[in-house]
C-alpha cells in the first residue's frame, strides 16, 4: 500500500485529535511518501540492550504530551503509545530508566503494570498487561509519568551556561539507549516508531524537535506557558526522538536548510554553514532522495556532549564546530549522511553500530569531496586513518572487529574508530576494487531497498553478495569481507589514504620535532586546520609512554611562535593540549582549564582527562582540580565517562 500525502496529513490529524488536541493546525507535510520497504515485514534481531519483545507486542507510534518544568528539572505528562500485538498476547514490555510512573491507562480505564528490577545499563522493564483486543487492532496505552532531574538523556542548563546568560535551556540526547530515561517506549533501534508531541514550555522559550513543526509560533497556554506541536510521520528508531528548549532563533539558508541557535550566535552559525544546501544536493546526487523534508541544524550551548547528533530534520551540534572559517564543516556532512546511513537504513542492534557509522564516515567524505574538493576530503580521510591506527594499538583485539559482542556492556563501548574508520576503510576498499561507478550504483540501491528498515551485518552481506558480487568468486576472494567483519585488525586488502598536502607538513614536523629546528621555520600561517592537526599529532616512531621528546624550551618556542595561547579552533587547541600534557608542560595548564570548563564535548574532554591521568603525580592533581570545576557544567554522558576515570567529586 502506498501512502499519499493527504493520507499522511489525515493520519496525523486523527492522531492529534485522539491525543486530545482542542485546536487543529493544518500543516502541509514536506515529507515525501514512504516507500514500500517501510511497511514490509521485519525480522527482529535479538537486541541485548532492550527488554522489549517486539515479536509479541510492539509500539508503532508514540504521542507525547509533556510539560517542561525548569525549576523542578522534570518533563512530566503522558506518553500515549499505539501498540499492536500478536493474537493471544497478554502483555507488552517497554524500556524505562529512572522514570516516575504514575499510572498506566487503556481505552477503558487503568491497566495493571509492573516496573521490574533496575539494571545499571539497561534500566527497568515496564510490563503492561494488555486489555482484550481483536486481531489487527491498534491499542492505545497511556502512561502518566515524570522524568527525574538526573535523567541521563537530558541536560537542564542554567542561564549562565547559555550564550544569552538570561534564560535556561534543555536538550536531550537519545543515542544509544538513553531515550528510555525520558520516554517510556521500546527503546531498540530495530523497532521503528512514528511520533507526535505537544511540548509545553515557559513563554520566554521555544521548543524544537527532530520532527515537523506544526505550530512554529506556539499556542498560548495557561500560567505563562506556550505549547509547541510536532509530528514525525517517517517511522524512526527511538534513539532519534529529540527535544531542545531554549531562547532559539532561526535563519533560513536556501529553501530546505537553515540554522537554529541562540540569537547572539545566529549570524556566525549561518555564515559558517552557508553550503548546507549544496551538501544536501550533493548527497542526493550520490545516493538518492533526501526523505525527510527539511534539513536544519541546531547549534547547542557548549555542554553538548557530542560533535553532532543526526536527529532527523534537525541535526544537533556542538558550537565548537563554528570555527569562523568553515574548517570543521565535515561534521555537518557526517550528520547529513546519517539521513541515509542510520536514519533510513538503521543498525538493528548496537552490535552492528558500524553499519551506521562506517557507512556514514565513507559517505561524509564523498560529500566533502563533492562540495569542497578532493584535496580537502583526502586530508580528512588521512586524519581518520591515522586515528584508526592509533586506536588499533590500544584496543583489545576482540573490539577491533566490525561486528561486536556488547552483551553485558554499555553500547557506548562500541563508539570507537573501529565502527567509524575501519567501517569506512572497508567501503573504500570495496569502492577501489569494483570501481566507483559500480560501487555507487550498489550503495544507492542498498539505501533504496532497505529504506526505513533495520540492518544487520548478515543482511548487509546478503545484500552486497546478491547485488554487487553476484557470484564472482574472484571478486569475493579479493574483497575478504568475512575477514574485515569478523576478524580483528585490518586485512591485507586495506590501503592507507594519502594526501599531497601533508608532505610539507610531515617535513616541517620532522625538522622541528626530530631535528630540533626553530618553530619559526614552520609554515603555519599557510596551513589549513587539517594540516595543523596533522602537525600537532606528529609523534616520533617508537615513542615510549611517558617519554619526553621535546624540551620545555621547544614547547615555549612552539606556543609563542604559533600563537597557541590565543588559538580558538577547538581541534587545534585539542592537538596542542595533548602535546603539552604529554610533556607535563605547566604553562599550558591555564589554557587546558579554560578549554575543559568551557565546553563538554566528550571527544575532547575524555582524552584530555585520560592523558592527565596517565601523567601520574603531575597530572592527577590537575585533573581532579579541573574536574571539580568542570563537572557541574557537563551533560551526564560526559560526566559519567569522566567519573569512571577520575571519580565523581565528593560533596
Ligand atoms: N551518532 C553519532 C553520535 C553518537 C554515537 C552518540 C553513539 C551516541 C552514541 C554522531 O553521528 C557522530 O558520530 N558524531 C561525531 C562527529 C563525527 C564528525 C565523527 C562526534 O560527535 O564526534
Ligand atoms: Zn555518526
Amino acid at each position: 500500500m502506498t501512502r499519499t500525502l493527504s493520507g499522511l496529513i489525515l493520519a496525523a490529524a486523527v492522531a492529534a485529535t485522539l491525543a486530545g488536541c482542542n485546536q487543529q493546525t493544518e500543516v502541509k507535510s514536506d515529507m515525501p511518501p514512504l516507500p514500500a520497504s517501510a511497511t514490509a515485514p521485519v525480522v527482529y534481531a535479538k537486541d541485548v540492550h532492550s527488554y522489549a519483545q517486539p515479536q509479541i507486542a510492539r509500539v508503532k507510534h508514540v504521542d507525547l504530551d509533556l510539560t517542561a518544568d525548569f525549576n523542578a528539572k522534570t518533563l512530566s505528562g503522558t506518553a500515549t503509545l499505539d501498540v499492536t500485538a500478536e493474537p493471544g498476547a497478554t502483555q507488552i514490555i517497554l524500556d524505562t530508566r529512572n522514570l516516575d510512573i504514575k499510572a498506566v491507562r487503556g481505552p477503558n480505564g487503568p491497566l495493571q503494570y509492573q516496573v521490574g528490577a533496575a539494571d545499571p545499563i539497561l534500566g527497568q522493564p515496564l510490563t503492561v498487561t494488555l486489555p482484550a483486543f481483536t486481531a489487527g487492532e491498534t491499542l492505545k496505552i497511556s502512561i502518566d509519568y515524570s522524568t527525574r532531574p538526573d535523567a541521563a538523556a537530558l541536560q537542564w542548563l542554567t542561564p549562565a551556561q547559555t550564550a544569552g546568560g538570561k534564560l535556561p535551556f534543555l536538550f536531550s540526547q537519545g543515542q544509544a539507549i538513553l531515550t528510555r530515561t525520558w520516554v517510556p517506549t521500546q527503546d531498540s533501534p530495530g523497532i521503528r516508531q512514528t511520533y507526535s508531541a505537544k511540548i509545553t514550555v515557559p513563554d520566554t522559550l521555544k521548543a524544537v524537535m527532530s520532527a515537523e513543526m506544526l505550530t512554529p509560533e506556539g499556542e498560548t497556554g495557561s500560567n505563562g506557558t506556550h505549547s509547541y506541536r510536532f509530528r514525525m510521520t517517517n517511522p524512526v528508531p527511538p534513539y532519534l526522538i529529540a527535544l531542545a528548549v531554549g531562547d532559539l532563533a532561526f535563519a533560513a539558508d536556501g529553501t530546505r536548510t537553515g540554522v537554529w541557535t541562540e540569537p547572539s550566535k545566529l549570524e556566525a552559525a549561518k555564515a559558517e554553514f552557508a553550503e548546507m544546501g549544496q551538501m544536501v544536493d550533493a548527497a542526493e546526487a550520490l545516493y538518492g532522495p533526501y526523505r525527510w523534508g527539511r534539513y536544519d541544524l541546531l547549534i547547542l550551548p557548549p555542554s553538548f556532549p557530542f560533535g553532532g547528533m543526526e536527529n532527523p530534520r534537525l541535526t544537533f551540534a556542538t558550537p565548537t564546530v563554528v570555527a569562523g572559517d568553515k574548517s570543521l564543516v565535515s561534521l555537518v556532512a557526517h550528520e547529513l549522511a546519517h539521513s541515509w546511513s542510520g536514519n533510513l537504513v538503521t543498525n538493528a542492534t548496537w552490535a552492528d553500530f558500524w553499519l551506521n557509522e562506517g557507512f556514514t564516515t565513507y559517505f561524509q567524505n564523498r560529500i566533502m569531496e563533492a562540495v569542497y574538493g578532493n584535496a580537502r576530503a583526502q586530508q580528512e580521510r588521512v586524519l581518520g586513518w591515522d586515528s584508526l591506527q592509533e586506536q588499533l594499538k590500544t584496543l583489545p583485539a576482540a573490539d577491533t572487529r566490525l561486528h561486536l559482542d556488547l552483551t553485558g556492556r554499555d553500547p557506548d563501548e562500541g563508539m570507537t574508530d573501529i565502527a567509524y574508520e575501519k567501517g569506512a576503510a572497508l567501503l573504500e576498499t570495496i569502492e577501489r576494487t569494483v570501481g566507483r561507478e559500480r560501487f555507487d550504483a550498489w550503495l544507492k540501491g542498498y539505501f533504496e531497498r532497505n529504506a526505513f528498515r533495520p540492518m544487520t551485518t548478515e543482511l548487509f552481506l546478503q545484500d552486497i553478495r546478491a547485488n554487487l558480487i553476484k557470484g564472482d568468486a574472484a571478486l569475493e576472494s579479493r574483497l575478504q569481507l568475512d575477514a574485515w567483519i569478523y576478524q580483528p585488525g585490518l586485512p591485507s586488502s586495506a590501503v592507507a589514504p594519502t594526501s599531497d598536502a601533508f608532505v610539507a607538513v610531515d617535513n616541517a614536523a620532522k625538522a622541528f620535532f626530530a631535528d630540533r629546528g626553530p618553530a619559526s621555520a614552520i609554515p603555519w600561517s599557510g596551513w589549513n586546520t587539517q594540516q595543523r592537526q596533522r602537525f600537532l599529532q606528529w609523534r616520533p616512531a617508537g615513542l615510549r609512554d611517558g617519554a619526553d621528546w621535546l624540551t620545555n624550551q621547544q614547547l615555549a618556542d612552539l606556543e609563542k611562535t604559533l600563537n597557541l595561547k590565543a588559538e580558538g579552533n577547538a581541534e587545534v587547541v585539542f592537538g596542542w593540549l595533548q602535546l603539552a600534557i604529554a610533556h607535563r608542560y605547566e604553562p599550558a595548564v591555564p589554557k587546558l582549564q579554560t578549554f575543559l570548563t568551557s565546553m563538554g564535548r566528550r571527544k575532547f574532554v575524555l582524552p584530555l582527562f585520560t592523558s592527565l591521568w596517565a601523567e601520574g603525580d603531575w597530572g592527577r592533581p590537575i585533573a581532579t582540580r579541573i574536574y571539580a570545576l568542570a563537572r557541574p557544567g557537563y551533560h551526564p554522558v560526559t560526566a559519567t565517562s569522566v567519573d569512571a576515570l577520575v571519580g565523581a567529586p565528593k560533596g
